[in-house]
């Protein structure tokens, strides 16, 4: 898969045309399982590509408050390692413990980085910006072949736990987002009643 050329700074950009297998693919889009996704992953060239895409992103103020963590597996099951000795100490241990297969189990983990500052713009704004970046990656990912999983979990929340993947104090963590083949068929889940979820106003 390659991607279009990039086009100059301030040419104008193709006009939005409708798109059958876009809207297929959104019409399906499923996460997998953290733990169920397996080899093969995107190689050097395709994370560029993904990590590319998932940067045109909205991004009020054009403030790029975000960044990635490109986690290959020897990194995470090092990091694991110190995470297990960590979840000891949580109140439910032995499930601090058992999440941590989720972090290792993907042969390619992204790992994207709020970096929201007090600015021209609110922080909850970066914020929704660097989600947005976690969810067109996962579209960037599907449209390469690959699937994957939007994981936090405890060791996201506990800034000696997410020092031990160089985020920062003033950082937050949007989202370890797996990469991956699915070793299983993704099952359909419900979905919620739009109509219930939607005003209509004139
Ligand atoms: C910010 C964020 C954090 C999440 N963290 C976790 C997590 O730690 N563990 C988990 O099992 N699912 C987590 N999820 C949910 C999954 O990524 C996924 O969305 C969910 O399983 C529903 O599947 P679907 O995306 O196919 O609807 C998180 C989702 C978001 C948006």
């Amino acid at each position: 898969m390659t991607l279009p050329p990039p086009v100059a700074l301030g040419a104008p950009l193709p006009s939005p045309t409708p798109s059958q297998e876009m809207l297929t693919r959104l019409a399906v889009r499923r996460s997998a399982p953290a733990q169920g996704l397996a080899a093969p992953g995107p190689d050097t060239a395709q994370i560029t590509n993904i990590l590319t895409l998932a940067a045109r992103s909205p991004d009020h103020g054009k403030l790029t408050p975000w960044r990635f963590v490109v986690l290959g597996s020897v990194t995470r099951a090092e990091i694991a390692e110190k995470l297990a000795a960590m979840a000891v100490a949580k109140s439910l241990p032995s499930k601090a413990t058992a999440v941590l297969a989720k972090l290792t189990a993907a042969p390619t983990t992204v790992l994207v980085v709020s970096t929201a500052r007090p600015a021209s713009k609110p922080v909850w704004e970066q914020e929704l910006s660097a989600g947005a970046v976690c969810m067109n990656l996962e579209h960037a990912a599907g449209a390469h072949g690959f699937a994957s999983s939007w994981i936090t979990d405890w060791y996201s929340f506990d800034a000696e736990a997410a020092a031990l993947f160089g985020v920062t104090e003033d950082e937050k963590v949007a989202g370890f987002i797996h990469l991956g083949t699915p070793v299983d068929p993704l099952l359909e889940r419900d979905r919620p009643d739009i109509a219930a979820l939607t005003t209509t106003l004139p």
